[in-house]
């Protein structure tokens, strides 16, 4: 597996395969990889001829206030990871790199898609994400790129920004990888002690309480948000961000469920912050 550290080594790399008529897949993570990630890798794998993985902990998504320094940095873990999912080459720059003395420019994603969920809480956010992988795109030469359904809202910000932009690359969702017990698997997980872990399994329970309601009929949008409300209340280390539920991936306003829907969630189970969502009225 290449380990590519400048924009010119992933310029000279993704340009020959790109030259060559190869299928890129690009599988951006800002490492820490667990069974989610890999997921990803081995969709791109079966996918394209040429898998690149990105491993870069993006400053400009981050608040001031939110986990940067913190965030898990695990890059040798991550490359013995890569390799064995057979991995051709991982980006792994250092933020100097992706944003130099001089740098100036953001891709930013106006109105409803990102007033809400993350986007209301997490000012600057996306602005930083559609950035960053704009970027990636553009260096990787991608022809595919795969994201967790975990990130719907996410998901849903990348695919708008590059219809907007033109930009020629299929974005691929996958759906979230759980552990055993229920919970979405996440790098923010390591933050976890273990009577919080056991605690954050309120987060599936509560998603799956409304998924059992509406596959048995209940269609109203707020009798389904105050299931998962009541659920969550009964957790004291459970702190509620947000409970939202909106058409999917147009993230309107429904008063009923009559068309596939985001159900999402995030909740911070002592100082973590975690998100949860599940997609009713799709097989997904
Ligand atoms: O989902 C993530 O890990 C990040 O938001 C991404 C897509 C790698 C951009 O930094």
């Amino acid at each position: 597996m290449k380990i590519l550290k400048t924009i010119e080594e992933i310029k000279a790399f993704a340009g020959e395969m790109s030259k060559a008529g190869k299928k890129i897949g690009l599988v951006p993570t800002m490492g820490a990889l667990h069974e989610g990630h890999l997921t990803l890798m081995r969709e791109a794998r079966k996918e394209c001829e040429i898998v690149i993985a990105s491993v870069f902990v993006n400053p400009t998504q981050f608040g001031p206030n939110e986990d940067y320094d913190a965030y898990p940095r695990k890059f040798e873990e991550d490359c013995q990871k890569l390799e064995q999912e057979g991995i051709d080459a991982v980006f792994h720059p250092e933020p100097e790199i992706m944003y130099p003395q001089g740098y100036l420019t953001y891709v930013n994603v106006d109105g409803d898609i990102t007033n809400k969920l993350c986007g209301a809480r997490r000012p600057g956010h996306f602005r930083g994400v559609a950035t960053v992988v704009t970027k990636l795109f553009n260096l990787s030469r991608a022809t595919d790129a795969y994201f967790g359904q975990k990130d719907a809202q996410q998901v849903v910000v990348v695919r708008r920004f590059v219809e907007d932009l033109n930009i020629p690359v299929r974005i691929h969702m996958v759906p979230i990888v759980r552990e055993e017990s229920g919970l979405a698997r996440s790098s923010r997980n390591m933050y976890l002690s273990s009577e919080e872990r056991e605690a954050a399994l309120v987060l599936s329970r509560s998603l799956k309480k409304a998924e059992t309601a509406f596959a048995g009929g209940e269609k109203d949008t707020s009798a389904l948000k105050k299931l998962v409300r009541e659920e969550l209340a009964g957790e004291k280390l459970a702190e509620i961000d947000y409970v939202e539920l909106y058409s999917f991936p147009a993230l309107q306003e429904l008063a009923k469920v009559d068309q596939p829907a985001l159900l999402a969630i995030a909740v911070k189970i002592g100082k973590t912050r975690l998100i949860d969502n599940v997609i009713l009225g799709s097989e997904r």
